[in-house]
């Protein structure tokens, strides 16, 4: 295994790891805010590739045209305009993709898309030069893994697949019912987990955070104390200030 330090990177990051709906993006956000970081949630670049794929007319299913066609597009991250937030927006080729990323047709075609492994490997790139910029909390499906193999804290979050179906029902607030929504859930997990490339998985140092009994708040807390734990002179935040 490989030993992670603090200093492997220029900035501090933190990997969260997880299946889909087990909270990562929610409890990122709220890390990154308390923290004074940025939130880089690497399914928006699996997203916007699908995105500018389906804009070009390639067909998802042809792994090597979806290849070249990324291969030619430039990506680029930057922060959210909203001084407030601490989200990144994804453009390609100079387009903002950020609000065209939970279009229906993105969101059936990017299991697809990530699935590519020569999608897989320029998307990587990118992600390792992006968690150099700063400070963050990366989020994804193979950040403690592959991506950031040598991050100092990996933490991967889990829930069980009725809490997790029951929280993308509500998130998607689209009426359709639990039941349904299970079954996506369980599709999804069967993807994410059974791809031959960066499959989802835990690294073997994580540290599992099952958020099935918590609110967003007390798997934040959690999260933040395994976060000190590794990391002892990061800097108090209010919440930890006013706990002392
Ligand atoms: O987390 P999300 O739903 O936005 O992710 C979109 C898709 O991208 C989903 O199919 C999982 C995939 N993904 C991935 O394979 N690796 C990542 N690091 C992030 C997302």
């Amino acid at each position: 295994m490989t030993k992670s330090s603090v200093s492997d990177y220029k900035h501090l990051v933190v990997a969260i790891d997880g299946p889909v709906a087990s909270g990562k993006t929610a409890v990122g956000r709220e890390l990154a805010r308390r923290l004074g970081w940025k939130l880089f949630d690497t399914g928006i670049m699996y997203r916007a590739a699908t995105w500018h794929a389906l804009r070009k007319g390639v067909h998802l299913d042809e792994d090597e045209s979806v290849t070249e066609l990324i291969r030619d597009s430039e990506f680029q991250l930057t922060p959210h305009s909203d001084d407030e937030s601490v989200e990144l927006d994804v453009y390609v080729d100079g387009d903002n993709a950020t609000p065209h990323l939970r279009q229906p047709e993105v969101e059936s075609g990017v299991p697809t898309v990530a699935a590519i492994a020569g999608v897989r490997v320029l998307m990587v790139e990118i992600q390792q030069a992006q968690a150099n910029r700063g400070c963050m909390i990366v989020v994804g499906r193979d950040i403690g893994t592959v991506v950031l193999p040598k991050a100092p804290v990996k933490i991967y979050l889990d829930a069980s697949e009725e809490v997790r179906a029951r929280r993308r029902a509500a998130e998607q607030n689209s009426g359709t019912d639990e039941a349904t929504v299970l079954k996506a859930t369980q599709r999804r997990d069967r993807r994410d987990r059974g791809r031959a490339t960066s499959p989802l998985v835990a690294a073997s140092d994580a540290v599992r955070l099952d958020t099935s009994d918590l609110s967003l708040e007390q798997a934040v807390d959690a999260a933040e104390v395994i976060i000190r734990k590794r990391i002892p002179d990061l800097a108090p935040t209010e919440t930890t200030a006013s706990a002392s």
